[in-house]
This record gives C-alpha cells, sequence and structure tokens, in this order.
C-alpha cells in the first residue's frame, strides 16, 4: 500500500516577493521562474498556458430527441416527480445542438485558446451499445472542424454523467457491463474524430457519477444504495482504463489521455485533533484517492477499503483491474469550488452534512461519523464557500506527489444571482472577484512550482445545474431562456482581457 497523500493544509499565504525592475516590468527572482512575472498592470501566466471554458452536452444542447438520439438517464431522472427543481429538464436547454455556430461566435470574442465539451454518448450510440448513430457523430465532427477553423484546441470529454437509459436498465455503472460498453464506445469516437481532439477526457467527476447518483441519489439514476456506489466508483475506473486503452489503439501513443476529476479539500475542524485529522484522512480516501489510487498508482488504498469493509468487500474488483485503469495520462483534470471542513462525530454527536451536495442520504460512504460542518462565507449563490486558497493547495499537494503528471484546472467558476440592468448588460462583479480570486491562486501555485497548464471557467453559457435546473446561474455569457439570446456579462469581457493580455490585473474591477 501507498502511503495515503494529503491535501496540504493552508499556510499564511508568503507575501509576493516581487522584484520590480523600475520599468513596466518586473520579474520575480524565485520560484518558478518561467512563470512568475509582474507587469505594471498584473502578474502574467507563461506564454503557452491555455486558457478555456468548459460545457457538458445535456447541461446545453437541448434537442434530446432529434437526430436519432436516444434516452439518459438524466432525460428519465427529469421526469421523475420531484428529482429536479421546478421539474426543469435538458429537452431546451441553451438549444446548443441548433445554435452552436453562433456559441463559437462567443468564443471567438472570448479568444479562448480551448473549449471543452462533452460528447453525448446517446447521441452516438442511442441504445449504448452496437449501431452507430451517423447524425450525432456528424454533429460533433461538425463542431471539431469548426473550433479548429477558430484556432481554439477542442478539449472532448466522453463522458458526462448522460449515460444512455437502456445501459442503466441493464445495471447502470454498478455493472461491469456498463464499463466493457465504454470502452467500444471510447473507440467509435476516436476513430470518428481521430487526431483533431486535443486532449481527450475520458470522464467528468467519477465521483459524482458513482456517489450522487448511486448512495445519496440526488444526481441521475438517484438511487441510494451504498454498495452500488462502490460498485459504480469501481467500474467507472475500469470505465477510464478501457477507454484510454482504446483510444491509443487507435491513435497511438501519441493521443493525449485525461480525466478530470473533482478533488475535494478538507480541512480539519482543529487541525491538532487525531479524530478531525482520520475524518480528514476517510474523506480523502473514499473522495479523491478512491480514483487516484487506481487511476495513477494503479491500486486501491488499503485504508479505503478497510473503511467501507461494513459495506462492500469489493468482490467486484478483478485481478487486474486497477492496473487497467493506470493509464499514461498527458493531462489531469482538476476541477475545484470550494472547500469542507470536517470532525469526527463523538458518541451521540449531531453529524451534520454541509458538504454542498444536498440532503438526503450520504454520498460518503463509509464516512457515517464524519462530520461536514458549517462554512464561513463569503458564499456562492450555490452555498459554496469561496476559498481560492484551497485551490493552491490541491495543485501544489498533488504537484508534489505526482512531480511528473501535467494538471489542468477543467472547471472553476461560480453561480450568482445574476439580473440584466437597466443597460442591458449583466454586472457580475462578484463573479469576477471569484474568478480574479481563483486565477491568482493559479498563479500562487505556478510559483511554488506546482505544474499547472490549464484553466477552464465553468461555464461558457448559463445552463441546465442539474437537480437545481435552471435556476443557478454559472455561466460568463448569461442566457436569456425565453428567447436565446446570450448576453456576455462583465465577467466574460473581464475573461477576454485577461485572455488577450495574459496577465491577471492587480485589483479585480
Ligand atoms: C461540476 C459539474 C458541472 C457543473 C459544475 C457547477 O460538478 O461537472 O457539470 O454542474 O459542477
Amino acid at each position: 500500500m501507498r502511503l495515503p497523500y494529503r491535501i496540504p493544509q493552508p499556510t499564511s499565504r508568503a507575501p509576493h516577493a516581487l522584484v520590480a525592475d523600475g520599468g513596466a516590468r518586473g520579474e520575480r527572482r524565485s520560484g518558478n521562474e518561467k512563470v512568475v512575472r509582474m507587469t505594471s498592470s498584473g502578474r502574467r501566466f507563461p506564454a503557452d498556458f491555455l486558457f478555456g471554458s468548459a460545457t457538458a452536452s445535456y447541461q446545453i444542447e437541448g434537442a434530446v430527441t432529434e437526430d436519432g438520439r436516444g434516452p439518459s438517464i438524466w432525460d428519465t431522472f427529469c421526469r421523475t416527480p420531484g428529482r429536479v427543481l421546478h421539474g426543469d429538464t435538458g429537452d431546451v436547454a441553451d438549444d446548443h445542438y441548433h445554435r452552436w455556430q453562433g456559441d463559437i461566435g462567443v468564443m471567438r470574442d472570448l479568444r479562448l485558446d480551448s473549449y471543452r465539451f462533452s460528447i453525448a454518448w446517446p447521441r452516438i450510440q442511442p441504445v449504448g451499445s452496437g449501431a452507430v448513430n451517423q447524425a450525432g457523430v456528424d454533429f460533433y465532427s461538425q463542431l471539431v472542424d469548426a473550433l479548429l477553423a477558430e484556432g481554439i484546441s477542442p478539449v472532448a470529454t466522453l463522458y458526462h454523467w448522460d449515460l444512455p437509459q437502456p445501459l442503466q436498465d441493464a445495471g447502470g455503472w454498478p455493472s461491469r457491463e456498463t464499463a466493457l460498453r465504454f470502452g467500444e464506445y471510447a473507440e467509435i469516437m476516436a476513430k470518428a474524430l481521430g487526431d483533431r481532439i486535443s486532449v481527450w477526457t475520458t470522464l467528468n467527476e467519477p465521483w459524482c457519477a458513482a456517489y450522487l447518483g448511486y448512495a445519496s441519489g440526488v444526481h441521475a439514476p438517484g438511487i441510494t444504495e451504498p454498495a452500488a456506489a462502490l460498485a459504480a466508483v469501481h467500474h467507472l475506473n475500469l470505465a477510464h482504463g478501457l477507454a484510454g486503452r482504446a483510444i491509443t489503439g487507435v491513435l497511438g501513443d501519441d493521443a493525449k489521455l485525461s480525466v478530470t476529476l473533482n478533488l475535494h479539500v478538507a480541512r480539519p475542524d482543529n487541525p491538532d485533533s487525531a479524530e478531525d485529522l482520520d475524518a480528514v484522512r476517510q474523506v480523502e480516501a473514499v473522495g479523491n484517492r478512491a480514483f487516484t489510487g487506481p487511476m495513477l498508482d494503479g491500486e486501491y488504498p488499503d485504508d479505503l477499503i478497510a473503511d467501507t469493509a461494513a459495506v462492500s468487500d469489493w468482490g467486484f474488483v478483478q485481478d487486474g483491474d486497477a492496473e487497467i485503469a493506470r493509464i499514461p495520462l498527458a493531462v489531469l483534470g482538476i476541477n475545484y469550488y470550494s472547500t469542507m471542513r470536517v470532525a469526527r462525530a463523538v458518541e451521540g454527536e449531531r453529524v451534520d452534512r454541509e458538504d454542498g451536495h444536498g440532503g438526503g442520504p450520504s454520498p460518503w460512504v463509509g464516512a457515517d461519523s464524519v462530520r461536514f460542518l458549517p462554512q464561513p462565507g463569503p458564499h456562492t449563490a450555490m452555498g459554496w464557500n469561496i476559498e481560492p486558497q484551497g485551490l493552491t493547495d490541491l495543485l501544489t499537494g498533488m504537484s508534489s506527489r505526482y512531480p511528473d503528471l501535467p494538471l489542468m484546472i477543467t472547471e472553476n467558476g461560480a453561480a450568482f444571482d445574476d439580473v440584466v440592468s437597466k443597460d442591458g448588460a449583466v454586472h457580475d462583479q462578484n463573479r469576477i472577484d471569484y474568478l480574479h480570486g481563483h486565477l491568482g491562486a493559479v498563479l500562487d501555485a505556478l510559483e511554488a512550482g506546482a505544474n499547472v497548464t490549464g484553466y477552464f471557467v465553468w461555464s461558457l453559457l448559463d445552463n441546465f445545474e442539474w437537480a437545481y435546473g435552471y435556476s443557478k446561474r454559472f455561466g460568463i455569457t448569461y442566457v436569456d431562456y425565453r428567447t436565446q439570446q446570450r448576453i456576455p456579462k462583465d465577467s466574460s469581457h473581464w475573461y477576454a482581457e485577461l485572455i488577450r493580455s495574459r496577465q491577471l490585473p492587480t485589483g479585480s474591477s
């Protein structure tokens, strides 16, 4: 067994030892020389740092019954009363399926280096296996060509939660078959899109797919069986490995493979308490190392198996599986929004669960005595605490544990209650502040030597925010859902200027 690694806990932030040279540009002498530069107006990112924005198929496309697309678990979930706020569905969403050319115009205005999108498996294989639906392939093929024509590099995610419903009917992610089918689907996509894809991301946030989908049930398919969630964890890991191997089987070793994980940053309530530190360890095991173990180390951590022994014997893991899950990654995608504060409950104590993932049964399988405590503000409209330092700690922690693995922030952003003002604009200074703080955190991590190669804002457009429906706006572009008009928010202009100048202004206004 490997020693469990830890996300470092916050230290007081070192003052920025910027050495001004009296002119427009100052240069920092310590840390990552390549990166850390200061101009009169801000801190500079490396020239080859990738700035992008992200979306996901079910959240933006709509057109759920068009051109041969089959139903996904999210179509079914949305139609189940009480599952999604206001009964919202992704039937229309941002109507991106019809408006994708205009949306590429939005990206052009932003001068994005890269666009991260996901492919709807049920458009490619309407029943999740067998025959390929050419119309689905053509949709993504034309999107990719248009991106490339604009000089925007495509980062494609194969699975952002829209599992074909027939595969769920046959058992879903708790079933090994689903992983095998995923490998076949990946091969189809590698053949179809080939070397036009800059980075192939197998899965988005398998933590959510497994634990929110099968343990807490707040996401599709809405199942609440902790043992099934652990089987889902494993088959997602296996699916990742099978997909990566299928892609390199078609495209060779030059294909750039990736996966996007939402790694949790848990802080102990009392850093001097061994119990609270053990709660952090447990959260990191079930939340992070359940995926990084097999994917990056080729084995499941012993403490995860021990922590969950009362729930499952992990008998679904076959010899060699964890090794299959370990494929060479060109880059690891990390999604980051906020942190958590945890403590170990003493007997009889209330077990709070302010983890930002809704109520009901816990997604934290085996961690019934971990308290997830309310966090001090500020918070976003999701109720998530805003703590940029957590991102620095996560990046530096991962880079020191895996020094040869480049990292990319594949999602970061915030929901706020945006309104269109009388002047027709959306003045989202709070989002600009959020982005400014987190991009500063990325620069801090780079200075500390972390291997960070890119940053993608979540999201390009306001969109369907899963169980919250359309009530949460994460976009840097406002979407009027009645007219489908796109209105760039102030944060979009701010981000465009950041991409143009490649430097973070000193203030965020
Ligand atoms: C992430 C998801 C993304 C979006 C953001 C807010 O967990 O990957 O689809 O919902 O959260």
